[in-house]
């Protein structure tokens, strides 16, 4: 179910000058709705697409858009789904996820049966449903998912889990697909058995996390927009809630650089550990 906006990725520069007046509008109206903080992501693609928000809503300004920022309005629906991009897709990078099922899940719950998992930034439930998939195929029934997305209305998709594509089940075999999705109106549904696995919850990455302890956080192509001192300050929050030992899996285009400032060494391509 991704939406239909293309991440920007260099290129095209946008018409909003960088000390447009209305910027400043803009940044405090969507911090007070929403907690977005536009100075923590990277400016030149943060410009874009707010250029490509204004374009899309025709309208002439910053300012306009800054008074069209009503708790909501169609406006800031509008916002809330061009800026946070949702692309995704069960088992997303396939390899590192049969990596996570047959080595690093099986691994953490030795150590705890009752495994406690964070998907951070989980848009509309591709990567939570997965988890639960593989809690459910490992019969480790006492494990648990807590899934959180700083959008309402993706995690509201993401709850009613029913809007999947054959896209979204492309990594899986028929016969795994089969089990856990049920053809719905065009669309495939979660199995009911995967459901008890899941927590649903907002949450702002770029807030204080949860005060729960994780054996394992994912956080994957969620902070590639974001500056450098963002990702650091995310890091050191998702560090905070693992237990020592845990893991932290980071997405395929994305690295932690020094990540023992962190108290994390690199286990293997994307994921970290906690040291114990
Ligand atoms: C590209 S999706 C990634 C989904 C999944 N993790 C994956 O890799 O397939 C990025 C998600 O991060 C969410 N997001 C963006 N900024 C966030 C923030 N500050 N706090 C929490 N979630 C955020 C977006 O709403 C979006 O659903």
């Amino acid at each position: 179910m991704p939406n239909d906006f293309t991440p920007p990725t260099g290129g095209t520069l946008s018409t909003i000058r960088p000390d447009d007046p209305g910027f400043a509008l803009v940044r405090k109206r969507l911090l007070d709705l929403t907690g977005i903080d536009l100075d923590c992501y990277k400016r030149p693609q943060m410009l874009r697409r707010l250029d490509a928000i204004l374009t899309r809503c025709r309208l002439g300004s910053l300012t306009v858009l800054a008074a069209e920022l009503k708790p909501g309005s169609e406006v800031l629906k509008e916002f809330m789904e061009r800026f946070t991009i949702n692309v995704s897709e069960c088992f997303r990078d396939r390899p590192r996820f049969a990596q996570l099922q047959h080595e690093i899940i099986p691994t953490l719950a030795r150590r705890n049966p009752a495994l406690r998992i964070w998907s951070a930034g989980c848009s509309y439930g591709a990567e939570p449903y997965s988890l639960a998939i593989i809690l459910h195929e490992a019969g480790l029934k006492r494990g648990h998912i807590l899934a959180t997305d700083i959008d309402p209305k993706i995690l509201d998709a993401a709850r009613a889990g029913a809007n999947f594509t054959t896209n979204d089940l492309r990594n899986l075999s028929k016969e795994i697909a089969g089990r856990y999705f049920t053809p719905a109106g065009g669309h495939f549904r979660a199995a009911d058995a995967l459901r008890p696995y899941i927590t649903f919850r907002q949450h702002n990455l770029l807030a204080p996390p949860p005060a729960e302890q994780f054996d394992l956080v994912l956080c994957r192509n969620v902070t590639i927009y974001f500056t450098e001192e963002s990702k650091d300050q995310v890091t050191e929050y998702l560090t905070r809630t693992l237990r020592p030992g845990g893991v932290l899996f980071i997405g395929e285009t994305e690295t932690i650089h020094r990540p023992n400032r962190f108290g994390l060494t690199l286990r293997t391509t994307s994921f970290y550990e906690r040291a114990a």
